[in-house]
């Protein structure tokens, strides 16, 4: 037993998983709905432990090599890590725990994939457990949102919602959260162009598109929410040819915005030559990630074709 371990006085561990987004990013910031669902095979893990003494050490090795030491009276409250975590000791009236949490993490950072809310959900629940108290899903939501504010300046709260919650959802800013109904599972594969996207970036310059032209922007978004309407039927239904359809269209008005990227259209043409149903960029753009929706048939052709196609690493989910 190592020194670290006899000091140990208890121990366990909380999670989070990633999401995609399906339908309506950038636009769920002004207003108008989206669909999102979360990514429960891909997460977030933290193993915790209190000690006797000493500060409470937040090591994130996979998120390249971070690692923060928090005593008590911390100031640094931009730091993501410590304010999640001086949101809940405020919250629950505690001073700082002494011991570790120690996050490890499958999600890429900056590719659309929820990373950052993620680790910011995992590190609340863990931090409320070394407090003794399970946190309810509502008041660490609210919380996450917080911090995600640090990571996207104005963030919708669609991505620490459905990471929070863990379910699929319609989700519509200031609104009690939809659940998602879907008759029949769905494939999509995800394919990281490798490039980072910093989704503040995106956010910012469709803000200056939506200031100086804003009746055609708005005329985006208004498409954009009948989309994200149609699919909410089309997933209820289970018709999967119009889902994919309109991913189809919501890709050309995303390019609209100008967030996606010559490796996401490629990725995009490519999915949709291959078998396909519908593709498209998901999250802030730029760079990250795009989805195919693919009939499963056609999985490993698809997934081939992307690789070929300067995919950098290619997953499957099952949305259900
Ligand atoms: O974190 P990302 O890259 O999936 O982006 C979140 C979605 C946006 O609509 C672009 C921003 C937001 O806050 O909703």
């Amino acid at each position: 037993m190592t020194i670290q371990e006899r000091n140990i006085l208890s121990s366990n561990m909380a999670s989070a998983p990633g999401k995609i987004i399906l339908f309506g990013e950038h636009a769920v910031v002004y207003g108008v709905p989206s669909i999102a669902v979360p990514l429960s095979d891909l997460r977030v893990k933290v193993n915790w432990a209190i000690t006797k003494s000493g500060n409470l050490n937040i090591i994130a090795e996979d998120l390249e090599n971070k690692e923060i030491s928090l005593k008590p009276n911390m100031s640094d409250i931009n730091n993501p890590f410590a304010r999640i975590v001086q949101q809940i000791l405020d919250y629950y009236d505690a001073t700082i725990p002494s011991g570790y949490i120690k996050i490890t993490s499958d999600i890429p950072i900056a590719s659309g994939l929820g990373s950052g809310a993620a680790v910011s959900t995992a590190i609340g629940r863990a931090i409320a457990q070394m407090l003794g108290y399970n946190i309810s899903n509502d008041d660490l939501n609210s919380f996450v949102f917080e911090v995600e504010k640090i990571h996207h300046g104005t963030p919708s709260g669609i991505d620490n919602t459905v990471i929070v919650y863990e379910k699929a959802i319609k989700f519509k800013k200031n609104h009690p959260i939809e659940p998602l109904s879907i008759s029949k599972p769905f494939n999509i594969l995800i394919a990281d162009t490798g490039i980072p996207a910093p989704t503040h970036e995106a956010v910012g310059d469709v803000k200056d598109l939506y200031e100086n032209n804003t009746d055609n922007i708005q005329n985006i978004f208004d498409d954009i929410e009948s989309i994200v309407n149609s699919a909410t039927e089309a997933i209820k239904i289970g018709n999967l040819v119009k889902v994919g359809k309109l991913m189809i269209q919501s890709h050309k008005l995303l390019q609209a915005l100008t967030v996606s990227s010559r490796e996401l259209d490629i990725l995009v043409e490519t999915a949709i030559q291959s078998g396909a149903l519908g593709a498209k960029l998901s999250g802030g753009g730029r760079g990250g990630n795009m989805i195919a929706l693919v009939p499963q048939t056609k999985i490993e052709a698809v997934k081939h074709q992307l690789l070929s196609a300067g995919a950098k690493r290619v997953l499957l989910t099952t949305v259900k």
